[in-house]
């Protein structure tokens, strides 16, 4: 049974539709990610369930209980923001007992749970340090603990990694996870990056222009984007524009054996999905195979592991992920062979013009 719900919640500032019927259940313990770019309305929905703003329309439910006119203060929820919002004159104990405090409980008690929390987020050593004494990531660790101290029924994260550098990024997101595992504690996550929300949610939903476009695993977000958008979103994906023809897809004068497309009917425009590490490269030799699009390298992107290949041809402009060992051998320049898989190809019919994705101003994050 859902724990979490948000029924259809909509909300208008003038003639933004900053929400447009926005569905979720989620259940008792799970983790959600609110995923999505700037202004796609992640920060609104997140404001509406902690209370601070209303909806014109949907409710916000809670283990049945309609709160959708409830005061954010009797709602239970605990909320950590991007910003560091620490009060700057208090230290990192007496930040995370401040709930405590203005709800009354005993000082002995106080004193064992603020402990306590503190260890959680291994900040046991730093309790007595003020806001400004702390790094960032330690920072949003109180913020994490001043949320939690109160039990809340939910926990609200906006974007609270994203004013810290990468690494700490990195670490601060697992430890997330795991308090989030340990405590059992059903929490809303925003995010806009794609990443972050794949590796610690049970569920995530990609949101653009105020609704839901797919919510789904992280493995069925990657593996099977309903949209063009959610392809476009999360992970990288070539996106070959093509037409349905009797044993595949006609895509740049070649005819790509796409298993999805026999289920199409022939002269439909398909988008044919390809992730680029399931594109296999080799140098061209002359004759062309099934799935072979040929081209020439143009750039080479080192990511580790692999490496990226753009390949340009005519008509062709694919990237592929190839073991780094094997990118070697196939400098800027090579003619080469890129094979699409068969099976493993999506298809999306071609409705409409795919949205751009705007770019993120690391600043205009509210
Ligand atoms: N108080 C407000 N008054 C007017 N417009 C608003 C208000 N709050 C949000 N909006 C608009 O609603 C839309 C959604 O905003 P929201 O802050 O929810 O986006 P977001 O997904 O959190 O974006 P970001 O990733 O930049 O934080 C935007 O177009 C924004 O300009
Ligand atoms: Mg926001």
């Amino acid at each position: 049974m859902a724990y979490l719900e948000l029924q259809n919640l909509h909300r208008d500032f003038g003639t933004v539709k900053a929400l447009d019927g926005i569905e979720i259940e989620l259940g008792e313990g799970e983790f959600l990610s609110l995923l999505g770019p700037s202004g796609c309305g992640k920060t609104t929905a997140l404001r509406l369930v902690a209370g601070f703003d209303r909806p014109d329309a949907g409710a916000i439910v809670v283990d049945g209980k309609n709160l959708t006119n409830v005061a954010p203060n009797k709602r239970d929820m605990g909320m950590v923001f991007q910003a560091y919002s620490l009060f700057p004159n208090m230290t990192a104990r007496q930040n995370v007992e401040y709930g405590l405090r203005i709800r009354g409980k005993d000082r002995a008690d106080r004193r064992k749970r603020v402990s306590d929390l503190l260890e959680l987020v291994g900040l046991g050593h730093a309790a007595d340090r003020y806001p400004h004494q702390l790094s960032g990531g330690m920072q949003q660790r109180v913020a994490l603990a001043r949320a939690l101290a109160i039990e809340p029924r939910v926990l609200l994260l906006d974007e609270p990694l994203s004013a810290l550098d990468a690494k700490v990024r990195v670490q601060l997101r697992e430890e997330i996870r795991r308090i989030q595992l340990d405590l059992g504690i059903t929490t809303l996550y925003v995010t806009h990056d794609q990443e972050e929300a794949l590796s610690v949610s049970d569920h995530v939903a990609v949101m653009y222009g105020g609704r839901i476009e797919q919510m789904g695993s992280p493995a069925e977000m990657y593996s099977a984007p309903a949209t063009p958008f959610v392809a476009e979103f999360i992970g990288t994906m070539n996106r070959l524009e093509g037409t349905v023809v009797d044993g595949g897809v006609e895509h740049a004068g070649t005819t790509l054996r796409i298993e999805a497309a026999q289920e199409r009917p022939r002269g439909e425009r398909v988008l044919v999905l390809v992730r680029p590490e399931t594109v296999e490269v080799g140098p061209a030799n002359g004759g062309s195979g099934v799935n072979t699009l040929v081209g020439n390298v143009v750039t080479q992107t080192f990511l580790g592991p692999v490496t990226r290949l753009k390949i340009l041809g005519e008509g062709v402009d694919v990237i592929a992920d190839v073991p780094t060992q094997k990118a070697l051998s196939l400098p800027v320049g090579t003619r080469v062979a890129a094979v699409l898989p068969a099976e493993g190809a999506r298809l999306l019919v071609l409705k409409e013009d795919l949205p751009q994705i705007p770019e993120e101003p690391a600043s205009a994050s509210r």
